[in-house]
């Protein structure tokens, strides 16, 4: 009898094909959005499954699905699932690193550059029919270029990033992490190890790659962007709650900064009331991996660590990313 698995979201008709071909897939095509209820109901039986991070894992779930041997989760990012808590039943859990890396960075710095040259408030100036002549001072944004760029978290996006900011907008680049990288890598970029303070002092451009853990909660709050430069913008493509969105409303409001992009958000699909009323913040949908060419890669490497996790097929003895 083939395992039992159960895909979450709509993903890729060839890649449901392929996990059809090692287990009993129960799909959600109709890409409903389950209720922790509603997905535990559906998990009970299974072996595993391959989720996106719409679902959440915790110990409810986890006591109501015995069986449950693989979470393959299609991100990289993987705070909505209780590692701790399956480590301890041994529930293997994988994700999907180095895939989405280029197309992520690519995508972080188009919202580097949208904050400080305000490309989405001047679009919406257009469409709303208030653009009457050329000016000189028509909707001046800041320089990218030559400029410094500080990354929180200098990971593989973060490195990509900073590839991008040194090679292509001959800037310097600041960067603070939990641990400092070889000399080596550093001279790659021109990147200088610098505290959280002094990155946050000096940046022109602060942008935030961490992953969530209860240690890079608010992150950014009042009190880091009563530190940086009023001329400056702050970019988000971490995890909502790295950065305390209340806090970066009123700093966009009181100009203690000048503008900011978020493509994640505290409580997503939620956005904090007083962001959307500021002018200076760019603001998508949680979006920086979304190309065809990525979501597939993502989709084929999740389903590649539930063939290998669950022993079944040619990739089984691979150990999973
Ligand atoms: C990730 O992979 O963690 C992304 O945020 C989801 O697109």
């Amino acid at each position: 009898m083939k395992p039992k698995v159960l895909v979450t979201r709509r993903i890729f008709p060839e890649v449901v094909e392929r996990l059809r071909q090692h287990f009993d897939v129960e799909y959600n095509e109709a890409d409903r959005l389950w209720s922790p209820q509603a997905l535990a109901e559906r998990l009970r039986e299974k072996d595993g499954v391959f989720l996106t991070p719409t679902e959440r894992v915790d110990v409810a779930l986890l006591d109501a699905c015995p069986r449950l041997k693989v979470v393959a989760n299609m991100a990289v990012g993987y705070n909505h699932i209780d590692v701790a808590a399956c480590t301890a039943r041994g529930v293997l859990c994988t994700n999907t690193p180095d895939v989405l890396t280029e197309t992520t960075a690519d995508f972080g710095f188009a919202l580097v550059l949208a904050a400080a040259r305000r490309v989405t408030e001047a679009e919406r100036f257009l469409r709303e029919g208030r653009w009457q002549t050329w000016s000189v001072h028509m909707m001046m944004g800041r320089e990218v270029h030559g400029t410094t760029l500080g990354i929180l978290g200098m990971g593989r996006i973060g490195q990509a990033i900073a590839r991008r900011a040194a090679l292509g907008f001959g800037m310097r680049v600041l960067y603070h992490n939990r641990s400092r990288l070889p000399e080596a890598v550093e001279a790659q970029y021109g990147a200088r190890y610098v505290d959280k303070d002094t990155l946050l002092r000096e940046a022109d451009h602060v942008i935030v790659v961490v992953p969530y853990s209860p240690q890079t909660h608010h992150l950014i709050g009042a009190a880091e962007l009563a530190l940086m430069r009023p001329t400056a913008t702050l970019t988000n493509i971490a995890r909502g709650g790295v950065v305390d969105d209340a806090a970066l409303a009123q700093a966009l409001r009181d100009g203690r900064i000048a503008a900011a992009a978020l493509d994640v958000f505290e409580g997503e699909p939620r956005v904090h009331p007083h962001l959307l009323q500021v002018p200076n913040v760019v603001l998508t949908p949680h979006i920086a991996s979304a190309t065809e060419t990525t979501r597939r890669a993502m989709a084929e490497l999740a389903a590649d660590n539930l063939i290998a996790g669950l022993g079944c097929g040619p990739q089984a003895g691979r150990p999973p990313t």
